[in-house]
């Protein structure tokens, strides 16, 4: 009964942020890019984000902490398979990366946008898409790794 709680709030915050960053990465940005000039566009996306990085952080504290309750479950991390390990490094690559693109470039394009410089914000959105492209990758490639050798059914 935890263990089925606990594995579904897992999934739940995957699919929360991995299918947000699919959807901002591959549909919104191209989008925005070629029809939107600077001024309108890096204000769409700076909004997007503050609504998208909240989801962010309750999805990594969901998927840290029902992770763990399962690895425990499992007996620890000594006797866990090895596609675990390989989720719980990626995963915390994927958080760490997380934490910069939030702390140092998202916080650059928020102030370039209210002080409405554009070379600035531009500047911070470069430095955020491709580690975007990297997390994106690194989550796809979790789930695919994290149900190749699954457990718990
Ligand atoms: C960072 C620490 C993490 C830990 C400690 C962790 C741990 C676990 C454990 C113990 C399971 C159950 C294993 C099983 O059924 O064999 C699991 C399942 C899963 N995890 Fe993680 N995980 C972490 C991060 C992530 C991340 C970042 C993602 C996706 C972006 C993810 C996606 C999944 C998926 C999709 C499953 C379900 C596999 C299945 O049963 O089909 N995990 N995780």
């Amino acid at each position: 009964m935890l263990t089925g709680l606990a594995l579904t709030l897992h999934l739940l915050g995957a699919v929360i942020w991995v299918g947000g960053m699919f959807f901002a990465h591959m549909a919104l940005r191209p989008v925005a890019a070629a029809t939107l000039e600077p001024p309108q566009r890096l204000t769409l996306l700076a909004g997007v984000f503050s609504r998208f990085f909240p989801w962010v952080w309750a999805s990594i504290v969901l998927i840290l902490s029902t992770g763990l309750y399962l690895v425990g479950l499992l007996g620890g991390f000594g006797g866990v398979a090895v596609n675990i390990h390989i989720m719980t490094g990626l995963g915390i690559i994927m958080m760490l990366i997380y934490c910069f693109i939030y702390f140092v470039p998202y916080q650059r394009l928020k102030a370039g946008v209210n002080e409405q410089n554009w070379k600035a914000a531009g500047g911070a959105l470069a430095v955020i898409r491709p580690l975007i492209a990297v997390n994106l990758s690194l989550g796809l490639a979790i789930v695919a790794i994290a149900r190749w050798g699954a457990v718990f059914g």
